[in-house]
């Protein structure tokens, strides 16, 4: 018979493996941290955990004495000839002869269990074997608490994401509908200023300090118009009017336009690849890949390229608009097509949402592209 412990060392084991279990967060950690402190503490060859799934099937999940090819072992349900024990003590190679169990049960349920290799040949004394039974008991205990605590915090984070994705839902919803009024009611206003002010740039405005405050104005008035254009074309989208394409010669027609565009400046802007043909709406089309292009120039500031690129890819066309600026933070790499979504100071956040809604009417995709080596690629993929 083994034997060695007293009961006074029996209960200090079981305080002690009490406390670290009480720390262990998640049920891996519940796991290494009673097959540590079995072997530690425990005079056998080797101590192997086993979890069961719900099908019944036994698989090795930690195992400390054992070559660590052990872990992940299975055995099906059915292994009522102790296959698995036997392939533990092969493994034991010839230092172990037999093996004890003590399932870990707790709160109805089978977590699995805890398997002692020794060298065999005898029984254990009493205190040890209530030792042993004793550790599984509280490893059990700290499985389902790591288990509930795991589903509890699970549940609470979709809990939150889908309050998040009701909120933003709401939001858009009631922006969309905000922005259809703000468009109407203020657009005519703001035309009727622009035209009242260019009458007045004409007339009155003599001096070179007067001048500059028109032209301020006007330009802000066209700022505002443009804005409001962006929102009502995000709240209402315009019907697509099909067509066949040259997307090479609509990249080209692009890159020329967007040449045009202050933030153009100190940019290097090109547009390469094969004609393609494909079917779509040749100004929303335009729409898009332009507001790719300034929002890629943007990126850059006033310093890299811009390639807009065109090719066949399979059945599908693709154009993409690639830059060499600091790419998309990982960080908020989810959220920049979210309508309102801007880091841009002055930004209405809405280029992208637009952007995507346009390519998915057409059937296509609108994807960010995030090169390991730096830089920023937007490709669109439409239906051939
Ligand atoms: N080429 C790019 N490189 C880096 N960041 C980009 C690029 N294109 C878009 N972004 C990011 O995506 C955000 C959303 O873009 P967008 O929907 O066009 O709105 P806005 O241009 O008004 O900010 C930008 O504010 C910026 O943070
Ligand atoms: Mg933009």
């Amino acid at each position: 018979m083994q034997s060695g412990l007293d009961s006074i060392t029996a209960i200090q084991v079981l305080v002690d493996l009490s406390r670290l279990l009480a720390e262990a967060t998640v049920p891996d950690e519940v796991l290494a941290r009673l097959a540590d402190a079995a072997a530690g503490r425990l005079d056998v060859v080797a101590v192997v955990v086993i979890g069961v799934g719900d099908d019944g099937a036994t698989r090795v999940l930690a195992a400390r004495g054992l070559p660590p090819g052990v872990v992940g072992m299975t055995s099906p349900a059915d292994d009522f000839d102790g296959l698995l024990v036997r392939r533990l003590i092969e493994a034991a190679e010839g230092r172990a002869g037999a093996a004890r169990t003590y399932p870990l049960v707790s709160g109805g349920g089978l977590y699995g269990a805890l398997l002692l290799l020794d060298r065999g040949g005898g029984d254990v004394d009493a205190v040890t074997e209530a030792l042993e039974e004793g550790m599984a008991n509280l490893a059990a205990v700290a499985l389902d608490k790591a288990f509930h605590e795991a589903e509890l915090r699970r549940a609470l984070e979709e809990l939150r994401q889908s309050r998040e994705a009701l909120l933003r839902a709401e939001r858009l919803k009631a922006l969309g509908e905000m922005a259809v009024v703000v468009a109407h009611e203020v657009r005519n206003p703001l035309a009727a200023m622009g035209g009242a002010m260019q009458i007045l740039e004409t007339r009155m405005a003599h001096t070179p300090a007067d001048q500059k405050i028109v032209r301020m104005v006007l330009e802000r008035l066209r700022g505002l118009n443009a804005m409001i254009t962006e929102m009502l074309s995000y709240a209402r989208p315009k019907e697509l009017s099909l067509d066949s394409v040259d997307l090479l010669a609509l990249a080209r027609e692009v890159v020329e336009a967007a040449a045009n565009d202050p933030s153009a400046a100190g940019v290097q802007l090109r547009h390469a690849g094969a004609a393609v043909l494909c079917r779509g709406d040749r100004d929303q089309l335009s729409r898009v890949v332009l507001n790719l292009v300034i929002n890629a120039m943007q990126a850059l500031a006033g310093r890299g390229s811009v390639e807009v690129s065109v090719s066949q890819a399979g059945s599908c066309c693709e154009l993409a608009v690639v830059d060499d600026g600091p790419g998309v933070p990982e960080a908020i790499r989810g959220r920049i097509f979210e309508a309102f979504f801007t880091t841009r100071g002055g930004g209405t956040g809405l280029g992208l949402a637009i952007a995507r809604g346009v390519v998915e009417r057409h059937g296509g995709t609108l994807e960010l592209l995030s090169p390991p080596e730096g830089g920023a690629v937007f490709r669109i993929r439409l239906p051939g």
